[in-house]
């Protein structure tokens, strides 16, 4: 008889060390909404120029996909989604030339797909149940979600306790005024948002503005 697998493989351990370089790339990952697909590239340049190379294109506009491609051929850029719901937003991830994906929570069928490795996964947790299952699946990278409103950097410092092989990437409710104290916090990688990438800055194409956001967040380290 065949046996059943009862969790899903491990990722491998290219894997993690991808997503280790992606989350000690900068002190920030920027959150980007790209509904123009013109702006990608120029937004890309900019941050990489600000100091700031990981960047997460969320997929939630129809425009998402196209803004990888485009990213993904700014020197520097090491580029990924956000906001993975399904498995086939991995693969058609991958296939833009994303380099690593990141998702609000976890699923069965996520976890599943993120075993073969073929795109860097960081699921997210917000309660130490959850942390605890993605660790037991070999994910000890985690996007903290959402940080705020789950108990902000006092929660993040309880989970280090009894968990303290897991590293964050704390998103959701961060910004310029918190961000210090969440990368201060001794079992957090870097913290995401979307405060270095706001709507009105894109749609002015005020590409210097969004480089001054990158510079001063690059210079966030603890
Ligand atoms: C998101 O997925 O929207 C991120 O967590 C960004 O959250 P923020 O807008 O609060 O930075």
């Amino acid at each position: 008889m065949k046996m059943q697998r009862e969790h899903p493989a491990p990722p491998r351990p290219a894997t993690s060390a991808m997503l280790e370089s992606v989350l000690h790339a900068a002190p920030v990952i920027p959150v980007v909404v790209i509904h123009d697909v013109a702006h990608a590239a120029p937004l890309a340049r900019a941050l990489v120029a600000g100091g700031i190379p990981a960047i997460e294109v969320t997929l939630r506009t129809p425009a998402a996909l196209d803004a990888v491609r485009a990213m993904s051929d700014v020197e520097g850029a090491i580029v990924g989604v956000g906001t993975a719901r399904r498995p086939q937003d991995l693969e058609a991830a991958r296939k833009a030339g994303a380099r690593f994906a990141v998702s609000p929570g976890s699923t069965p069928a996520l976890l599943a797909a993120a075993a073969d490795g073929a795109l860097p996964w960081l699921p997210g947790a917000a309660t130490a149940s959850e942390a605890m299952a993605l660790a037991d699946a070999g994910f000890v990278y985690q996007k903290f979600f959402p940080a705020e409103a789950a108990g902000g950097v006092a929660a993040l410092r309880s989970l280090h306790g009894p968990l303290p092989e897991v590293r964050f990437c704390a998103t959701g409710g961060i910004s310029a005024g918190n961000a210090r104290a969440y990368l201060a916090a001794p079992n957090v990688a870097c913290v995401g948002g979307s405060w270095l990438t706001p709507a009105s800055l894109m749609d002015a194409g005020d590409w210097a503005a969004i480089e001054a956001l990158a510079r001063a967040a690059a210079r966030l380290h603890a």
